[in-house]
């Protein structure tokens, strides 16, 4: 009987919202089709949005939003994407499939987006093609309220009110697409570009430090990819004072970056290393979190993990440079285990954004024309939404190690060993938790196990807790599983009922692929 225990009084942190956050690019069909079809579309829409699809984000309560890339973010030009649609320039979209953009998805579409979501917004300024100039009106043009160039010209077309920018990224990945930079050219860029990333919103004297935070941009700078940690080392040291924030970008390839592997057609050596490959996420926190720390013993700079999750090969037959991808009950068990990682790393992770949202990636929303499926994605990110805003309480779980293969493992792991680090060891663990309070006292619990075949028999010792009731809701079928157009309803949650209500907690079997939530109010 493995045991999980469980402290509701022990609070370590909050989880922002923002952890549960998504990015859209204009890639593929993420963008056109899959948020925005235009307003004379026959696709119910509002403003241009897909009223299927915002309603569904809106459920799954999206925090917040990432936009508009990417690589493509280091290639475009707002002012491109403003005024009269038939005015606007098009171009090419190089780095994804060289199709025609069309610049009909601009800032105002954008903000019009979040604005039926009722997220945040989270926008990436382009370092690597574009000048100081162009990125500083783009700041102008959205936040400044009275009489300028750029609020004029926003006034002019049609929104007089300036928009609230939560977060701006101040390039994105700039070790590569971003201008193939070392980390202390982009350390000193950063400097330089950020200091033009002005904060119009009026401070007043008596805002405490949390009002001010909240009036202020967030500014966040581009950091590693995987476990580069001489590229976290070189931004902090030069760059560690002038930013809000640091990402992190890391996508599980289950086969490696080259072949990268079938996101339906996988054994089971391909499916434990591929859960091998999403708990390393908390290793990459650990240490990359570290370095920070050398710069930032007090960690005000946030870790921003803005491009993580699975990328596979593209589905047969559909455009390479589109990433269009199934998802399956792996796909479930990544996101379940990897949140389930974010909320026990919420005093340095502050944001998180799954890549992408619909159609790209590991997408919580497929489309076809007219048709929108749901994610087993999307179910998890559903399921756990609230975590968002709750109180990170004390937990932990024992857990049997599952083997992972080794040959494979090294075989598929090249690129992490630039430095000539081996694995640390060779197998995974079964389960994982997470634990929270909300504002109203309420505890959520949820719990993955990736075990293909086995069921975990777990007495949860929930302390100084009178257990009033207990709900609970679980994602589970064959690994393999997934949603189609024609067959949208095979993977979907459902209660979960098999529980007793002890003296000191809960007793269950969880069972295998399988991810568990446990609602529970105390007396
Ligand atoms: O999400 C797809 C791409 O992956 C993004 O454009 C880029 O930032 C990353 O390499």
């Amino acid at each position: 009987m493995a045991k999980l225990y469980v402290n509701p009084n022990v609070k370590t942190g909050k989880i922002n919202a923002e952890i549960y956050g998504h990015f859209s690019e204009h890639l593929g069909r993420c963008i056109y089709e899959g948020l925005y079809v235009g307003e004379d579309s026959p696709i119910p829409n509002t403003n241009g949005m897909r009223n299927d699809v915002v309603a569904a984000l809106k459920e799954m309560k999206i925090p917040v939003l990432r936009w508009p890339g990417g690589c493509f973010a280091d290639e475009y030009h707002w002012e491109d994407g403003i005024g009269p649609k038939e005015n606007r320039k098009k171009m090419i979209n190089t780095h994804w499939g060289g199709v025609v953009e069309d610049n009909s998805f601009g800032t105002h579409e954008f903000m019009e987006l979040a604005r039926q979501l009722g997220c945040k917004v989270y926008i990436n300024g382009n370092l690597g093609s574009g000048t100081v100039r162009e990125m500083s009106e783009w700041v102008e043009y959205m936040t400044f309220q009275g009489i300028s160039p750029m609020a004029d010209l926003r006034a002019k077309n049609g929104h007089p009110d300036p928009w609230k920018v939560d977060y701006f990224g101040i390039g994105n990945e700039n070790w590569g697409c971003g201008g193939n930079m070392t980390p202390e050219f982009y350390a000193n860029e950063y400097r330089r570009y950020q200091t033009y990333v002005r904060n119009y919103v009026k401070i007043n004297k008596d805002d405490d430090e949390e009002t001010v935070r909240k009036k202020k941009i967030f500014k966040i700078a581009c950091g590693p990819n995987v476990d580069d940690y001489k590229w976290t080392d070189g931004v902090m040291k030069v760059a560690g004072k002038y930013m809000d924030g640091l990402s992190l970008h890391y996508y599980v390839h289950p086969l490696g970056w080259e072949e990268k592997g079938s996101a339906t057609e996988f054994d089971e050596d391909e499916y434990y290393l591929t859960m091998y490959k999403t708990v390393f996420m908390d290793e990459l926190i650990r240490n990359h979190g570290a370095i920070m720390d050398r710069y930032d013993r007090k960690k005000k700079v946030a870790m921003i993990v803005d491009e993580w999750g699975s990328w596979y090969t593209v589905e047969p037959g559909t455009e390479e440079g589109f990433l269009y991808q199934q998802n399956t009950m792996r796909d479930a068990l990544i996101a379940g285990i990897t949140l389930n990682i974010f909320n026990k790393h919420c005093d340095r992770v502050k944001m998180a954004n799954i890549a992408q949202l619909v159609n790209v990636l590991q997408a919580v929303i497929l489309t076809e024309g007219a048709k929108m499926i749901l994610t087993p994605t999307y179910h998890i990110f559903r399921m756990y939404k609230d975590h968002q805003e709750a109180q990170l309480v004390q937990s932990s779980i024992e857990s049997e190690q599952l083997p992972v293969n080794r040959e494979l493992l090294l075989e598929t792991t090249r690129e992490w060993h630039r430095e000539g680090r081996p694995a640390k060891k060779y197998s995974v663990d079964a389960l994982s938790e997470s634990a929270s309070v909300s504002a109203d006292g309420t505890l959520t619990v949820t719990l993955t196990n990736l075990s293909l075949d086995t069921a975990y028999p777990i007495d949860a010792v929930i302390a100084d807790t009178k257990i009033q009731s207990v709900d609970a809701e679980i994602l589970t079928n064959e690994v393999h599983a997934h949603n189609t157009f024609e067959d949208p309803e095979t993977v979907v949650p459902a209660p979960f009922t098999d529980f007793a209500v002890t003296d000191q907690g809960i007793s269950f079997q969880i069972p295998p692929c399988s991810i568990l939530k446990f609602t529970i109010h105390s007396k």
